[in-house]
């Protein structure tokens, strides 16, 4: 039996990674296990820059956006003396599990520690989208929610003035953000990873457009170098006055939302679950509302899967 875990946060902030510490500290205590946090996620284990924690400390931390126990990235954690110098930390601190909550950056981090002898069970949390075992990520439902309100500021503005607004947002070669956005905003013009358009195209579009003054471009990062100049381009060919707007952080910031603090409640009490049945080297899912596992090493090789049908539902929408 399990007696003492820690738990970490790493790689890109989320909505909900407070929500999950919370969680899973209250149910580790419930299942008389002794639960540790680690600061700054991986750099931290290195480090030994842990502590024990109970629940009254995290009792209303769900409320708060970002990570209270900080997160970082921390490439070291490829080298193999960096690990065996995190895992002689928590073996001499008595801590045989450890909790990952992150992305795929995260994900690996944790299927290395696990062939060191340390037992893992990793959540995923990134606003991405971008695991693709999961139906949803821990910290996606929020930022899509922020990216919703923040685009019909833009229309707002947009209509009032007769512009065209190029709206770009997160997503890390991942158009879940992108896609889910502009079909919900009515964003005339779309361009994501699955489906890039050239600066030709996107001016084609708004030309056919049916909408008579603002139009929204709904764009993902890393596609164009300089959204500035797209807008100048566009203004030039179009004749309609163009700007850019990068939504950056503020789409990792805030509170999680209702729906996402009950995925992610859910998610956590089961990775407790999980963790006392036996299970090691494996991240929670949500598929088809329901919860499982697979096996970390599974996942990350794992092609992301089609966005076929969303990018069907979007040009239904429009
Ligand atoms: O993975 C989350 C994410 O916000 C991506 O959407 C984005 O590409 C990246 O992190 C930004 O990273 P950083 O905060 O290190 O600039």
């Amino acid at each position: 039996m399990i007696k003492k875990i820690a738990i970490l946060t790493s790689g890109g902030d989320c909505p909900g990674m407070n929500v999950a510490l919370k969680a899973i500290v209250n149910a580790a205590i419930n299942n008389n296990i002794e639960p540790y946090v680690v600061f700054e996620g991986y750099k931290g284990l290195y480090d030994n820059n842990f502590e024990k924690i109970t629940k009254e400390e995290v009792k209303f931390i769900d409320r708060k956006g970002g990570t209270v126990i900080y997160s970082a990235r921390f490439p070291q954690f490829k080298e193999l003396e960096i690990r065996k110098q995190a895992v002689n930390n928590l073996k001499a601190e008595g801590i045989e599990a450890l909790i990952c909550i992150g992305g795929d950056g995260t994900y690996m981090g944790a299927a290395k520690l696990t062939e060191m002898g340390i037992k893992t069970i990793a959540l995923p949390g990134t606003i991405d989208n971008d695991i693709s075992s999961t139906d949803y990520t821990i910290g996606f439902n929020t930022a899509l929610e922020t990216i919703v309100r923040a685009v019909d500021n833009l229309r707002d503005t947009s209509e009032s003035h007769n512009r065209i607004n190029l709206v770009e947002v997160m997503g890390h070669g991942c158009g879940d953000l992108a896609i889910n956005a502009a079909i919900i905003t009515g964003a005339e013009v779309l361009s994501t990873p699955e489906r890039k358009l050239d600066v030709k195209q996107i001016i084609e579009k708004l030309k056919k457009s049916d909408s008579k003054r603002s139009k929204i471009v709904m764009i993902s990062e890393y596609i164009y170098k300089d959204l500035n100049k797209v807008a100048q381009e566009i203004e030039k060919a179009t004749g309609q006055e163009t700007k850019a707007t990068i939504l950056g952080h503020i789409q990792r910031g805030g509170s999680a939302n209702p729906i996402e603090r009950l995925l992610t409640i859910r998610m956590a009490n089961y990775a407790i679950k999980m963790l006392i049945k036996g299970k090691n080297g494996v991240a929670v899912n949500i598929t088809d509302n329901k919860l499982n596992t697979k096996d970390i090493l599974e996942i990350v090789k794992m092609k992301r899967p089609s966005k076929e049908e969303l990018l069907k539902e979007y040009d239904k929408s429009i």
